[in-house]
């Protein structure tokens, strides 16, 4: 397997990193060299975390932060340009997903997937974007998902807001760009964390964390906008994107009445 490229004096900032793909994320950018701002709301896990790293080559630093908090991220990237000066790679990961059937739909479940998974989003984006065209460089990753590509059964809150990621992240990387701003835009299938353990319904193409954070980094060193995997269930998804409506209601009755 190839090396990841070192990320030595580079200044990483990680939502959602307390578990699953950020927490995964965190370690592994800490082994590559990277200074990694670690940051999510539960301060004991992200302690924990910190002190995961001490023998690794690069260091993870603690933030407690709600992202759903305008403020309180305001406030994280206050911090983090008076202790490092800048920020080279932003990973927004923090998200949720609350499985809703159609007969259960609650405006309430649209709110909290809207304001986590995107505006949590907004709110890092309204701190980080000036900092990088200031900086004249940075990416900044979003993490959505392959569920935002068309309308899934019983993800209606969750599948909304991943494609409001995905068409947001493309607009800004036309804009950004020219500004010297990556956006890479991260659209996984499903992965084994805490969140999925909850899943009671069949996932199929269930990849485990590590080979999932190492499709993530890299991608990210790579040129393409979109970083998606696992390989064929992404191929599967792309290709669902593009059918015309009767052809995709047919398959996705279908896939649904099975499970
Ligand atoms: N797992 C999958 O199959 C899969 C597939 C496609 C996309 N994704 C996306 O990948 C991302 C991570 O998923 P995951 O499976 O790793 O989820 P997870 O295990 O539930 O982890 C979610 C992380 O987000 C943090 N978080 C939640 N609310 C927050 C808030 N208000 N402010 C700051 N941090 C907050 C959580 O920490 P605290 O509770 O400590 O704040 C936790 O660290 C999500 O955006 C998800 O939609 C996941």
């Amino acid at each position: 397997m190839k090396k990841l490229p070192s990320l030595k004096n580079k200044v990483v900032w990680i939502t959602g990193a307390s578990q699953g793909i950020g927490r995964q994320l965190a370690l592994t950018m800490a082994r590559q060299g990277g200074t990694v701002v670690a940051a999510a709301r539960s301060s004991g896990k992200l302690d924990q975390l910190q002190s995961e790293a001490l023998t690794l080559e690069g260091t993870i630093y603690p933030l407690p932060v709600d992202v759903t908090r305008h403020d309180e991220v305001m406030r994280a990237a206050d911090v983090i340009m008076t202790r490092f000066g800048r920020v080279d790679i932003a990973i927004l990961n923090a998200g949720t997903f609350i499985k809703t059937a159609g007969v259960e739909f609650r405006s309430t479940h649209m709110r909290q997937h809207f304001e986590l998974n995107v505006m949590g989003v907004c709110h890092c984006l309204d701190a980080l974007i000036p900092i990088m065209v200031a900086q004249q460089s940075g990416t900044l990753a979003i993490n959505a998902s392959l569920a935002g590509y068309r309308g899934l059964s019983a993800a209606a809150g969750y599948g909304a807001s991943k494609a409001a990621l995905i068409n947001m992240a493309e607009s800004l990387h036309i804009d950004l760009k020219p500004k010297g701003v990556e956006i890479k835009l991260i659209n996984p299938g499903f992965v084994k964390t805490p969140l999925t353990d909850k899943n009671t319904f069949k996932m199929p193409f269930l990849m485990d964390v590590e080979p999932a954070v190492e499709a993530i980094l890299r991608g990210l060193s790579r040129k393409h906008f979109e970083i998606r995997f696992p390989t064929v269930f992404g191929m599967m998804m792309g290709m669902l994107r593009i059918l015309p409506y009767n052809a995709y209601f047919a398959v996705t009755r279908h896939l649904a009445s099975h499970e």
